[in-house]
């Protein structure tokens, strides 16, 4: 099996990659290398695969999901049959912003991708979504099936167009897919636009953070290592059609007490700056990982005080704090 893991330098696509090599499975990844945040963190990711005892399962090659021409030669000579899109303008804030960035690698990138299953008879097209196109929804926890049409960023919403996307194109063209709604993904080599890594930051350099909707949010982080091993269970699972599943922790933590846990982990306080209800913002993310667990035997083990001690441990070590 010759996979091809697109965002490969990326926070979930270098686990993910690493996780597939150890495994003896051949890995082709590809990624832009954007500097949508830092490029050194990216290329140290990928230092890490390349000098990995197992890098006789690795190629990388940077490559833009944009370029249509260049990604269906690469493909082709590659000989891939499966493919994992990790690869996208990832973060909520800078949507408001950018939302043409969105467009041109969420949905353009996804569409091109796409051609290339259907061209090449691809075995399984598993897709990065997001628990961000839950949107408001006040029911918890949220469910597979529940109402997805009304996200509140333009990323979510670039989320589940490419779920609307690849469920037509598995009616035409009949190559299973496999969409995954991550929900809020922590840990060593993180993003850094994400809020465990920038309220990390900002605690140590003794910056204030900013917390909308005065505090209370609730979110359900989930760690890497749980993530990862929702992937590979979905990879090895033989269903066919068109199917969705929520990668979550189904255990939400309030925000307030995301940031205690940080600052016991630092031995530092945090200076806190409440801010009102932003619309963006989704008051409360909670998975239900039922489905998940029922039909892939996937069961999150990390529990945030374990997993923040590991982020945290990271993060002193890399930045050599
Ligand atoms: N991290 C989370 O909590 C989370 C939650 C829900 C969904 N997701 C989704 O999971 C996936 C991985 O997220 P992540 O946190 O690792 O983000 P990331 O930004 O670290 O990784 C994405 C990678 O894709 C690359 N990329 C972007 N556009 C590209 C293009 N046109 N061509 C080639 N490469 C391109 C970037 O350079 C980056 O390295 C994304 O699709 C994201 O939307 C992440």
């Amino acid at each position: 099996m010759r996979i091809l893991v697109t965002g490969a330098a990326g926070f979930i696509g270098f686990h993910l990659c690493k996780k597939l090599i150890e495994r003896k499975n051949y890995v082709i990844g590809i990624d832009n290398l954007n500097n949508y945040y830092s490029v050194k963190l990216k290329k140290d990711r990928l230092k890490i695969l390349k000098e990995s005892k197992f890098k006789k399962y690795f190629k990388f090659k940077k490559l833009d999901l944009k370029n249509k021409k260049n990604l269906n030669i690469f493909c082709v000579e590659n000989k891939i049959d499966v493919i994992i899109h990790m690869a996208a303008q990832a973060g909520i804030r800078y949507s408001l912003q950018n939302p043409r960035n969105y467009l041109d690698n969420n949905i353009g990138g996804l569409f091109n991708l796409m051609e290339v299953a259907r061209k090449n008879k691809i075995k399984k097209f598993i897709f990065a979504s997001s628990s961000s196109i839950y949107g408001s929804n006040k029911k918890a926890p949220f469910k597979e099936n529940f109402d997805t049409s009304s996200p509140l960023q333009f990323y979510g919403a670039t989320k589940k167009a490419g779920e609307v996307f690849l469920k037509t194109y598995n009616y035409l063209y009949d190559f299973p897919v496999t969409c995954l709604r991550f929900f809020t993904v922590y840990g060593p080599w993180g993003r850094p636009d994400m809020a465990i890594f920038s309220f990390t930051k900002n605690i140590l350099s003794k910056k204030n953070i900013k917390i909308f909707n005065k505090g209370k949010m609730i979110r359900d982080f989930t760690y890497i290592d749980d993530i990862i091993d929702g992937i590979i269970k979905s990879l090895k699972n033989r269903n066919k059609g068109f199917n969705i599943y929520n990668l979550g922790n189904q255990s939400p933590i309030k925000l307030m007490f995301l940031i205690k846990l940080l600052e016991f982990n630092l031995k530092k306080k945090a200076k806190i700056i409440f801010l009102d209800y932003k619309k963006t913002e989704m008051i409360k993310t909670h998975s239900s990982n039922a489905k998940a667990y029922k039909e892939l035997n996937y069961k999150p083990k990390i529990k945030i005080e374990k997993g923040l001690k590991k982020f945290t441990q990271w993060y002193l070590k890399y930045y050599e704090k």
